[in-house]
């Protein structure tokens, strides 16, 4: 299993559903690591001076959530995907990206849902960030 599809499988989908209020680093379980693994804006980890622009914005609107990254797209450095999750792991979306894209993805929640949802953003040389909003 290559890094790739270890960060879109069941595991990505595990973490994200383990991850409670606070973020990453207090929430390992199952034997992952406690940190490092994924960065979000209040835990950058090694990543710290990078979250400003690797963090995915999200917008919900009417049952539609609207992710973006305001993160510069070139050849050599580029948002690679986004992601969407529900609460339980479910995966409402994604969308992969060439450096010639913006890094932007519109997805539509299921009807009716209240709950969390997670969204990810995918960086070619800084890796796996996350942000969690609430409908
Ligand atoms: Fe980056």
């Amino acid at each position: 299993m290559n890094r790739r599809t270890f960060l879109t499988g069941a595991a990505a989908a595990a973490v994200v559903a383990s991850i409670g209020k606070a973020g990453a680093a207090e929430h390992a379980t199952d034997g992952l690591p406690a940190q490092n693994l994924f960065y979000t804006k209040e835990n950058p980890g090694r990543w710290e001076k990078k979250a400003g622009t690797h963090v995915p914005h999200i917008e919900i609107v009417d049952g539609n959530v609207k992710l973006s990254t305001p993160h510069p797209m070139s050849e050599e450095h580029f948002i690679v995907r986004h992601t969407l999750l529900l609460a339980d792991g479910t995966v409402v979306g994604a969308k992969t990206f060439t450096p010639k894209d913006s890094p932007i993805s519109e997805y539509a929640l299921p009807d009716g849902y209240k709950g969390k949802v997670f969204g990810t953003s995918f960086c070619n040389q800084h890796d796996f960030w996350l942000v969690e909003a609430k409908v």
